[in-house]
């Protein structure tokens, strides 16, 4: 991650290799833009005139060694109407000139968005957007690719520039808040990106251990603790593959000795090849993103340790692969896991997320925690509901549900809420058992989620389907192609707001 600090000073002024300066909707410059065109004599107005410098949102203009100036370049950085603003276009606008300037020689460069007014947001919200999208902006996945050097060096630090220095203090503390949410975005970007054959769950589990911290203790069962344990659906679901399963836990005490923990559960499957009802080959090689969910829940364990948060979090992880040996769980077998009061019939083996998550939510309600908040890429169902954009959130939570969307709209990693009525419960009844692990076609969403709510006991549950947000082949402004860290940012918040 690149450097990123907080100053306060003058564009005219500085020796920067750039200058990022916002252009309002109508050739609008800010009180440092204007200050900057009165030092720089005719040249900004006529350079706006001529090249049609509208100011739209995203579009960019860059003028060399302009007379009145010490830096290098001034980039003109289009925000568009400013009544439009908000904090997630600061977070982009940030994100596109970071990535214009990365690799164009220049290496040191500031950046005076911070003055732009976002209605309702103060100087902190609107450093800490700025820094999370010049972090998230330049995240790539390269590690793999071998690389030819053209020469052009990397961008090496941005400054955030204030108008004043009374706003220091409050502006690093936004940038530290940035950097421990972008870093654990990262994390989470980096273990989804990871193949199969690398992010195994003993990997997991070995990525887990690193997390450890003076208040946080991890603990990572291999397959014989897991026998041990009884957590026989994960173990129904690892038949079928020849490596080892994983069940990790991850203890966060930054709270009271005797506060009852929120806990995260996360799907770590690290290859979803649909079992004995095997899926299509076409883009099958998207299912090594089926571990996001854990990924999500490591992210947020590293970005809340890095910030020390004064709250008590669990972390539960069931990781293993679901493949087709010789050995594999079967349609129509019946299983028991740690819950042994509830047998679970198997109809489709590719529905193994809910049967995995039933050991890892049993486990976590059994620890009494406050809440309990999950996360897997459970369902197609939820990507043909939702697509990309939004979250599904389900559950029984009603106030926890309610905090998630005020985050999620908040932090931009947003959810949206699909029903779970009672009836919906009737379709995974079973003719030969308590519950089967499949709905039927209709509401593919809602009936996984009904699996799962059997087995969080009456702890107050949110349920996060992140199947059509937790990756992107397409990439955005803020992400690139692959995993997108989805639910770091949405739980990290939800997390700093109970802290208080
Ligand atoms: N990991 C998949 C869900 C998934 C599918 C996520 C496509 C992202 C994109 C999950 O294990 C699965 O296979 N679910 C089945 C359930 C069905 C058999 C009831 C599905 O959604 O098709
Ligand atoms: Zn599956
Ligand atoms: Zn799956």
């Amino acid at each position: 991650m690149i450097e990123v600090n907080v100053k306060a000073g003058h564009a005219d002024k500085q020796r920067d290799d750039a200058v990022v300066m916002p252009l309002l909707l109508g050739r609008k410059l800010t009180a440092s833009g204007e200050a900057l065109q009165a030092a720089t004599g005719k040249v900004l107005p006529s350079f706006l005139r001529k090249f049609d410098c509208m100011g739209t949102f995203g579009g960019s203009r860059t003028l060399y060694d302009v007379e009145g100036t010490f830096t290098q370049r001034i980039m003109l950085l289009g925000v568009g109407g400013e009544k439009q603003l908000s904090l997630h276009k600061l977070r982009i606008l940030a994100a596109k000139a970071a990535r214009k300037l990365d690799h164009s020689g220049a290496r040191d460069v500031s950046f005076f968005l911070s003055e732009l007014v976002v209605r309702g947001a103060s100087l902190g919200e609107k450093v800490q957007a700025i820094a999370e999208g010049i972090w998230l902006g330049l995240y790539k996945f390269d590690k793999y690719q071998h690389k030819k050097d053209d020469g052009h060096r990397d961008l090496r630090s941005v400054t955030i520039m204030l108008s004043t220095r009374r706003d220091l203090a409050e502006a690093e503390a936004a940038v530290a808040r940035a950097k421990a949410i972008a870093s654990g975005t990262i994390l989470a970007r980096d273990l989804a990106n990871e193949p199969g054959n690398v992010c195994t769950p003993a990997f997991l589990g070995d990525q887990a251990a690193a997390l450890s911290h003076q208040d946080l203790h991890v603990t990572v069962m291999d397959k014989a603790a897991i026998e041990q344990a009884g957590f026989d659906a994960l173990l129904a679901v690892n038949q079928g593959s020849a490596k080892e399963p994983r069940f990790i836990i991850l203890d966060y005490k930054g709270g009271g000795a005797g506060d009852a923990p929120i806990a995260l559960v996360g799907k770590g499957l690290t290859f979803d090849a649909g079992g004995i009802s095997i899926k299509p080959g076409a883009l099958m090689e998207e299912m090594k993103f089926d571990m996001c969910g854990s990924a999500a829940v490591l992210g947020i364990f590293k970005a809340i340790t890095a910030m020390n948060l004064p709250i008590n979090v669990l972390g539960v992880i069931p990781s293993t692969e679901n493949l087709l040996g010789a050995a594999a769980y079967k349609p129509g077998d019946i299983l028991r896991g740690y819950n042994k009061d509830i047998s679970i019939e198997i109809q489709n083996t590719d529905a193994e997320g809910r049967i995995i998550l039933s050991d890892a939510l049993a486990y976590a309600a059994e620890q009494k925690p406050a809440e309990i908040i999950d996360f897997a890429t459970l369902t197609g169902a939820c990507v043909i509901a939702l697509g990309a954009h939004a979250t599904g959130l389900l559950g029984t939570g009603e106030a926890l549900k309610k905090a998630l969307k005020v985050s999620g709209d908040f932090t931009y990693d947003r959810v949206w809420e699909l029903p779970m009525h009672e009836e919906y419960q009737e379709q995974i009844k079973s003719d030969i058992a308590d519950i089967r692990n499949i709905g039927g076609r209709e509401a593919g969403t809602i009936t996984a989620a009904c699996f799962l709510s059997r087995f969080v006991a009456d702890v107050p549950w949110a349920h996060l389907d992140i199947a059509g947000t937790a990756w992107n082949m397409k990439g955005n402004d803020i992400s690139a192609k692959g995993g997108t860290g989805a639910g770091v940012r949405l739980v990290v918040d939800y997390l700093c707001r109970k802290a208080g």
